[in-house]
């Protein structure tokens, strides 16, 4: 029931402060009821409108029907009910929570909540791999995914319908029949291409790195994808031996996988490099031993040791196709390294599906923040 203003027939003091007191206590019931603007402005004309606002009834009712000795008590309590319902209007909406009536923009709605990205587990994976190898004073090289088959393939000594070819299994970009065989566009299939590439920009000695996607023609399962990542390496300079080669990548594994991992190079072929050289780190999961406990070692199946890259000493075929820029196989040598990405972000975290790199899960991906 909302307040009246009660008529008096009882002015003595302890009567009036009972009426003060219920007055007081309707306002302050009434004030706490306030939810927004509206009801604010419905608040003070009830209490203060000159008409027929609760204190001008207060001012009828008790004020001028008091009799004369009673006045100046009157008049004393009717002045602070006066003080007290205009702080009360004023203060109503303040120190209170906004609604969602209040305005057209709700503040108190949560905000828009913008989630912050990670680096993806293969980023994070090519960016150790690159500051491993920046201590060493190499420096960040790349190149188009989109190559041309000089790039990707002549230059690095595959000769036309050399059948390793095959084994890349191009992708190639349709419609390039009437091209000259080297000018066909394809999606490179290593990042090696980009050696020519820089080599043709730059004199030696060179020290680089080559981060990127490449394509090949497998189809996607757990432990392929017809995109994956590359890291390339290619030093050059004089006197570049194969010790060299060894003791940088021991080192990188190293500082990459643990200082306890060994290193061991089988040999290979790759056109583009001579000799050749498949290198294996020791299993990082089982420690060497092909075992887990009474299980066996699934990453290195049980050999103890995970092949991670080719490499290789530059091969002198490769040099004389940049040999204007200063790059004379009389004079210089180098070698050259490629690993797989993906691979080694599988085993340093564990995952048995490299799909899941690729399938935009966030539930995977948050896991790497
Ligand atoms: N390009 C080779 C591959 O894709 C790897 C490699 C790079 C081998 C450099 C030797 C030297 O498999």
């Amino acid at each position: 029931m909302a307040y009246t203003v009660p008529k008096l027939k009882d002015f003595s003091p302890a009567a009036l402060d009972k009426a003060v007191a219920s007055l007081l206590a309707a306002l302050e019931k009434e004030s706490a009821a306030v939810r927004n603007d509206d009801e604010r402005k419905d608040f003070r004309n009830r209490w203060l409108a000159r008409k027929d606002g609760v204190l001008t009834k207060v001012n009828d009712l008790w004020l001028k029907a008091a009799p004369k000795e009673s006045k100046r008590e009157v008049g004393q309590r009717v002045n602070q009910l006066k003080a007290e319902v205009e702080q009360k209007v004023e203060s109503a909406l303040k120190g209170r929570m906004p609604q969602a009536s209040d305005s057209a923009i709700d503040i108190s709605l949560p905000g828009v909540h913008r989630p912050i990205g990670a680096e993806h587990p293969i980023i994070r994976t090519m960016n150790e791999i690159i500051f491993v190898f920046r201590n060493l004073g190499y420096s960040v090289a790349e190149g188009p995914v989109i190559e041309t088959d000089y790039y990707n393939f002549e230059a690095l000594n595959f000769p036309p319908n050399h059948p390793a070819r095959d084994t890349q299994d191009t992708l190639f970009l349709a419609n390039q029949e009437l091209k000259p065989t080297r000018e066909r566009l394809l999606l490179r299939t290593h990042t090696s291409p980009v050696q020519i590439r820089t080599m043709e920009k730059l004199k030696p000695p060179l020290r680089i790195l080559v981060p990127g996607k490449v394509h090949r023609n497998d189809p996607p399962d757990a432990s392929h994808s017809p995109m994956f990542h590359q890291v390339e390496g290619l030093a050059v300079d004089m006197n570049i031996t194969f010790g060299d080669l060894k003791g940088t990548l021991d080192h990188a594994m190293k500082a990459l996988f643990g200082s306890d991992v060994k290193t061991s190079f089988r040999p290979s072929f790759f056109p583009f490099t001579e000799p050749s050289a498949e290198m294996f780190v020791s299993c990082f999961i089982c420690g060497g031993s092909g075992r887990r406990g009474t299980d066996p070692c699934r990453p290195c199946k049980q050999t103890g040791w995970i092949e991670i890259l080719g490499c290789g000493m530059v091969d002198p075929n490769v040099f004389e196709f940049v040999k204007d820029n200063g790059y004379d196989p009389e004079k210089i040598s180098g070698f050259a390294f490629g690993m797989g990405v993906d691979r080694i972000a599988m085993l340093k975290y564990g995952l048995d599906d490299l799909q899941l790199f690729f399938q935009g899960d966030v539930r995977f991906l948050e896991q790497f923040k």
